[in-house]
This record gives C-alpha cells, structure tokens and sequence, in this order.
C-alpha cells in the first residue's frame, strides 16, 4: 500500500493548551507546524477546565511566585522538581498577561484588574493563610482560553489536521524521532507526517478509571506510543481524584465554588473539613479533602440512601454569586445531578481527574530518557508538553490550577527550545525503512481478526479493575490482585474483534486503538502503585500510611517492555533559589 508522506517542521500532536501554546510560538516563529487533533482543536479537553489559571497577581491580596512555589513544592509532597516549579511560578505572571494581550476574556475586579479567586492548596506567606491565586473567566477558564489560542493559531497560519489520530512514533536506529504515523478517523487514510521535532501534547488518560472527570477522548495516547517506542513513564502511581465530582455522572464542580466559599458536609450536616485540615479548611489540597471525604463515607457518615457521598453546600453564596462567578456549575447541578445549587446542595464524590505522571521532560520539554549510552539524556526530536508530560512540577499531588498554568508555561518553553534546537539541525533525517511497521500490524490486526471480545466489554473491565483495585486509598491484597487482573485484560485486549466495519466514522477502530494506549497506562500505572511502599500525596497506602523520604523520595520509571521499573532522584535543587526542605505536610 502507498503511504502518503507530509513533511513539516514541527508535528505537534494535541490541540489542547499545551499543544496550541507551543504551536503558536513555533508558527509565529515562521516554522511549518501541523497540529493534529482527534476532534476539533476547541472541543480539546482543556475546554473543561473551569476554576482558573494559577499566577501570583497579587490583584486581590498580597502575593508573590516564592509563596506560590512553596505551595507547588509543599502541594507536590516534595516529589516535584524543584528546578522546574521555580520555572513554572516565576513565568505564571508573565504567561497570564500574555494570555490577556492574546485577548483571553478574563472577569474583572472593579479596578478593572483580572479577576482572582482562592483554590486549593495556594496559601499566602508559606501557608498561613488562603489567597486568591487562581485567574478566572467565571467557571470556563479553559474555554476562553483554548478558543483565544486557537484563534492566534489561525492567524499565525499554523496547518490543522482535524479529527486524525496519532499511531506511533516514528524513531530510527540511532533513538532520535522523526514524527509520526497518523490515520484519519473518517477514512481510515494512514499518513506519515515527517518532521524535524515531534511535540505530543495529547493531554491525560483518566478514562482507565470508571468514574472520571475526563472527556473520552482522554485515552493516554502520547503514553502509549511513547511506551510503545521504548521511553519509559515517570510517577505513574500518582493520580490525581478531584474532590467534588458530580456523585453518579463524574462531571467536574470546579474547586471554585470552595474558592467562592462553597463547603462540604456530612450526612449529619457537619462541615467537617476542619477537623481534618484546621488552616486551609475546604480549600486544604485535593488529596487531602478527598481522603477525608472518603473517611467520611467509610466511617458512617456518607449521604444518601447509601452513605456513599456527600455534600457540597453554595446555597448561602447567593444568587448573584452563582449567576455570575459559577454559571456553569448551575447548569451542570440541573442537569447532572437535578439540583439547583442556589437551593439545596450537591451530591458529590472523589472522582479520577488528573495524572500527575508522564513522559519524562526537562523544563523545556525535551524528553529526558536513558538514551543511547547516557542515564539521562534528551531524545533527539522528542518534545512533550502538558498532562502526558512528566516535567515534574506536580510531584505526587497537583494543586488546583497549576495544571493550566503548566500548559502555557511549558508549551512556550517547548515552542522557545525547538526554534533553538531546530536551528542546529536543518535537515530532515531520514526515514527508516521500517517506520510505519508497528502501526500497519496494529491496523492489519484489526482488520484481520475475525473472532474475539468486543472492545466495550474489555475497555468496561479495564476501568472497573482500576477503580476497585487503585482507588483513593490503597489495599495491599487489592493492589497485588489488581496488577494480576490488570495484566489478564492487557492479554484480552490483544483479541479484541471491532464488530463494527461501518468505514462512516470508524469508531470501533479509533476505540480499538485508544485502548491499546488506555491499557500501557493502567499497567503502568497499577505495577507503580503496587511497588510504592509509602504513602505520599495521591497515593495514599493503608499498609504503609506514612511518607518515606529515606526510601522512598525518587521517581519511579516503568518500561512497558519487560513491564520493568526503575527509579531516578528527585532535582531538591531549584534554579536560583533555596531549596524548600522536606517537612511533614498539614493544611
Ligand atoms: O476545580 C477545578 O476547576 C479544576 C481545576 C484544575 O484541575 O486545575
């Protein structure tokens, strides 16, 4: 078969945040840039994102980035770099005006400055206090801001490849990358797409778990053909449940509404968040209100006919509050949870929102993997940038609008690095002969498998294994059952026949494919958790209910190939600064 070649400076796969961010730095610098994107860029999963975007403005208190990256270091239960989180919240006031400049529609305060709210975790002068930290367009930050960055992208004439699906990558003999293999969802048309840097920003993979905040087309992608090319994944252990999912449909209620003064009640009708957190209260970090919802529930006091949730109370805010600062929270309580918030509260759960792990970056977004003979060294032509990205600025627990801010300020940081490094190497490299040979047998596969399971049914089970298995708190016999478990599916998943040939939208295929990727990030993810004696952030274990910094302060890498981890240390050392030491964490 005759394989369509493109060539392009840059592939950037992902049109969310990160991707559009760092796309645009590269098409304004005059370089030839293909975004391909599974659906249509301002349908990416940034659109969800609703609180804010993290900076230290200072518009409404006193604030400044030093506060900010205590926070992200305390956040990160000192698992995160220390280099990169430097990185990232002295650039956050910079990348928000630019933002600004790009016309993203902030609210505004009266002083007609942006508008700021307090989130979780982010405390003013080194946690005595919350502060309002995170910059906001009502409840539908990520909205405006995709459809700002998309909007500059048009302008700045970068090419979109519109509802096509990234493959593999394509790396030769020598470890270096030179793009991608990609399929058009519609027609099934394999394409290479040859490039002299290759960014993946294709964003998270919370579909493993049952109950998500994610959209479905967050299969883990980027992860998976990465895993597949032998670069191994970092801190996949760490993931991320955001306190206030909508109890039975998963949708997200933003942390704003705590930041607006929203709190959480039991069943008795106790708000009982400052018992667990007496500083930071509601807005204590996400895995500490989470592990405190979850006691809650486990020990009694859960809401409902069956105990299992609890409340999440704004009536008291107002109508003029949740009319302007929460709209969409009110539409969302109506229609997912048949509540209007101005008068009775939400019924909500801890819900799998954010993989804190991923490829492994720099804080310029080169991918950093042991490489030809070095340890450590950067992947010629690999760049990744946002949630598939391990930079580490999240550590084992992300904060609350960092994850926004971590996509503009790595994917300027990524788009700065290519331009440099794209300078240096002006020619294409060759292709490899075999460079399209992994994704043609995937495809050949499953065209050719006539009998088998139905993708559904394994995908179904994949997500039940994780959520029982690798949940909010952590069992050691559910654990090790889960890694056997997990494994049993990833076999299923080698059989799996798509019953439906209909070519109109190929759905089946792109499902079929997208589970391959769900399934290299269960797997590592699951072996991670299970090998983690300690608990830390996110990954809270009833066997081992302490911090082990003696043991356990390093970054796990899991290597698909041989299912085999690995550990590297964790950078204590930031760029200017002094360190922050590691001390016990309370809120
Ligand atoms: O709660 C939220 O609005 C989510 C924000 C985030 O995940 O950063």
């Amino acid at each position: 078969m005759a394989i369509t070649k493109r060539t392009f400076d840059v592939v950037v796969v992902g049109a969310g945040g990160a991707g559009m961010r760092a796309a645009l730095q590269l098409s304004q610098a005059g370089l030839k840039v293909a975004v391909l994107s599974k659906v249509f860029p301002t349908r990416s999963h940034t659109v969800a994102a609703q609180g804010g975007i993290a900076a230290s403005l200072g518009n409404v208190k006193e604030d400044n980035w030093l506060w900010h990256m205590y926070d992200t270091v305390k956040g990160s239960d000192y698992l995160g770099d220390q280099d990169a989180i430097e990185y990232m919240c002295r650039a956050a006031p910079e990348v928000v005006y630019e933002l600004e400049h790009f016309g993203m529609p902030f609210d505004r305060l009266d002083n007609g400055k942006i508008y700021q709210r307090p989130f979780g975790g982010h405390m003013q002068d080194y946690g005595k206090a919350p502060v309002d930290r995170a910059c906001a367009a009502a409840d539908r930050t990520g909205h405006a801001l995709l459809h700002t960055l998309y909007q500059q992208n048009v302008q700045a004439n970068t090419n979109f490849f519109v509802e096509w699906m990234a493959l593999d990558l394509i790396r030769d003999e020598d470890g270096d990358v030179l793009g991608v293999v990609a399929m058009e969802i519609e027609t099934s048309e394999v394409m290479i797409l040859h490039a002299r840097a290759t960014l993946f920003a294709t964003g998270g993979a919370g579909r493993i778990f049952a109950a998500s905040t994610n959209a479905y087309i967050n299969t883990g992608d980027g992860l998976g053909m990465a895993a597949r090319a032998g670069i191994p994944l970092e801190d996949m252990e760490f993931f991320q449940f955001h306190p206030t999912g909508v109890y039975g449909a998963g949708v997200l209620i933003t942390e704003g509404v705590r930041g607006e003064g929203g709190y959480l009640v039991n069943k008795d009708g106790e708000r009982f968040m400052p018992r667990y957190a007496p500083t930071a209260k509601d807005l204590a970090s996400r895995d500490v209100v989470s592990r405190a919802m979850a006691t809650e529930i486990k020990e009694g006091r859960g809401c409902g006919p069956k105990g299992d949730h609890v409340l999440l109370k704004l009536d008291h805010l107002g109508d003029d509050v949740i009319r302007h600062r929460l709209p969409g929270i009110r539409d969302i309580a109506l229609k997912f949870a048949h509540v209007d918030p101005a008068h009775a509260p939400i019924p909500v759960v801890p819900t799998a929102h954010y993989m804190m792990g991923g490829i492994p970056t720099n804080y310029h977004g080169q991918v950093v993997a042991p490489h030809r003979t070095a340890p450590e060294d950067v992947v010629q032509g690999f760049y990744a940038v946002g949630e598939c990205a391990c930079v580490s600025v999240h550590g084992a627990n992300r904060l609350g609008c960092n994850s926004l801010l971590d996509l503009i300020v790595f994917g300027r940081a990524a788009g700065r690095q290519i331009i440099e490094d794209l300078k240096l190497n002006p020619h294409h490299k060759p292709l490899p002969a075999d460079a399209t040979d992994r994704p043609l047998a995937r495809l050949a596969r499953l065209e050719n498998q006539k009998q088998g399971e139905r993708v559904a049914a394994v995908g179904a089970d994949m997500r039940n294994v994780m959520q029982t298995h690798c949940g909010v708190f952590r069992f050691p016999d559910l654990l090790s059952a889960g890694v056997d478990k997990i494994r049993e599916v990833a076999e299923r998943a080698k059989n799996t026949v798509i019953n439906d040939q209909s070519k109109v939208f190929n759905t089946a295929r792109v499902e079929a494919l997208e589970l391959d990727n769900l399934i290299e990030v269960a797997q590592a993810t699951m072996i991670a958790a299970a090998a983690r004696e300690e608990s830390r952030g996110a990954h809270a274990r009833d066997d081992f209910p302490e911090r082990d910094d003696k043991k356990w302060l390093k970054h796990s890498l899991f290597y698909s190939e041989g299912q085999r981890l690995d550990y590297k240390p964790v950078r204590l050392k930031p760029l200017t600064v002094e360190s922050f030491p590691l001390k016990a964490r309370v809120y």
